[in-house]
């Protein structure tokens, strides 16, 4: 490891003070900073429930520093954590593994049918008139599974050549999660088993959805765990405060991103924190950026990701720009609100 002693840092960064005077009850310890004298720096529980994002390059350390934090967030909540890789269950020592199959199914739930249309459309980026036919098909109930879905616009009516052309097109774009493998792994019967492991967890709980082996399959399975964590707070049916812990999140978006931002200005009344990671920090749209209280940033070695971070964080300089670019695995800029400058921390992985 390059010594820190080499590495020039800018005036701004030159305070990594924990500023939390007095400890707060529920802290999260994510590190030790090692610029300037080491002391261990801990976030405030309360200002994960302002959200947190999670940056940097392949092999930075992100999902490291993701289960320090999902571990340490669990001590005082309950914690989904959305694996797209199957990755976590190496990684945490405790908690629960929902491998998402047929015995472990995930449900299609929403407030009501546009809500469950808008997920089909952002995993499938269907059209207007695809979506228009996904919604007429559905009519005013929320369907019990996928292969409900699949039934009910088999057997709607067509009107006239557009809309034949459309249902067509719509079934062709779900025809990979259409496959019998699927049929049992999107239904209803999901709600209550997933609650029951969620409220009993000690840990947090792994959504795994690594096992689906199609992209559109495993998105639409993560968005419907998002789904289903707000639909169980929204119920009150999970009482304590629940964190999600979404990894890759550039796999589960279009660009349209507008399932996450709405998810990201929606959830925190409901007691709902997100922590957001991802490689490719151009995807996030200024909206989260901007709302995001916990920033996390690992090494990024593009040009125009590493600006457009030093932006959020106000510090953009070349100094700054060369700090991020030259971070070495699991050491983190990170900035929150009550702290008065970003901090440099090596993070301490979950033990
Ligand atoms: N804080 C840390 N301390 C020590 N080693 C670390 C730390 N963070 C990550 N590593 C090591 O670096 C490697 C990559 O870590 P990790 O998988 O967390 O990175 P990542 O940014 O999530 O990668 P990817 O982009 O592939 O998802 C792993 O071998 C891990 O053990
Ligand atoms: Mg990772």
């Amino acid at each position: 490891m390059k010594s820190i002693l080499t590495r020039r840092f800018p005036p701004e960064i030159k305070a990594p003070i924990n500023p939390v005077y007095g400890e707060p009850i529920k802290k999260i310890y994510l590190g030790e900073t090692y610029h300037g004298p080491t002391q261990p720096l801990f976030v405030p529980y309360s200002s994960f429930l302002r959200h947190a994002l999670i940056v940097g390059s392949t092999g930075s350390g992100k999902t490291t520093t993701a289960s320090r934090i999902a571990t340490e967030l669990s001590k005082y909540s309950k914690v989904i954590v959305v694996d797209w890789n199957g990755e976590y269950l190496g990684l945490l020592n405790s908690g629960i593994h929902y491998r998402v199959s047929s015995s472990n199914p995930v449900p299609i739930v929403g407030d009501d049918v546009e809500e469950v249309v808008n997920v089909f459309e952002e995993v499938l980026s269907l059209t207007p008139p695809q979506a228009f036919i996904l919604e007429k098909a559905l009519g005013n109930r929320v369907p019990e599974s996928l292969t409900e879905v699949l039934d009910r616009i088999e057997e709607s009516v067509e009107d006239s050549r557009w809309f034949l052309e459309s249902k067509l097109s719509l079934l062709r774009k779900l025809s990979t999660i259409s496959k019998p493998k699927y049929a049992k792994v999107f239904e209803r019967r999901g709600v209550s088993r997933f609650l029951k492991l969620l409220v009993s967890s000690e840990g947090p709980m792994i959504a795994d959805v690594s096992s689906l082996s199609d992209s559109t399959a495993r998105k639409l399975a993560s968005l419907f765990v998002l789904k289903l964590a707000e639909y169980l707070k929204l119920r009150r049916l999970v009482k304590n405060d629940l964190h999600l812990v979404v990894d890759e999140v550039h796999n589960l978006i279009g660009m349209n991103e507008g399932f996450l931002s709405r998810l990201h200005a929606e959830v925190r009344k409901l007691g709902i924190g997100l922590v957001i990671i991802t490689q490719s920090p151009s995807i996030i749209s200024k909206g989260i950026l901007t709302n995001t209280n916990i920033k996390v940033v690992h090494t990024l070695k593009s040009r125009e990701d590493i600006e457009l971070i030093s932006r959020s964080l106000g510090l953009y300089q070349y100094d700054v720009a060369n700090l991020i670019a030259r971070l070495e695995v699991g050491e983190a800029l990170i900035d929150y609100t009550g702290l008065t400058k970003p901090a440099l921390v090596r993070i301490e992985p979950p033990t």
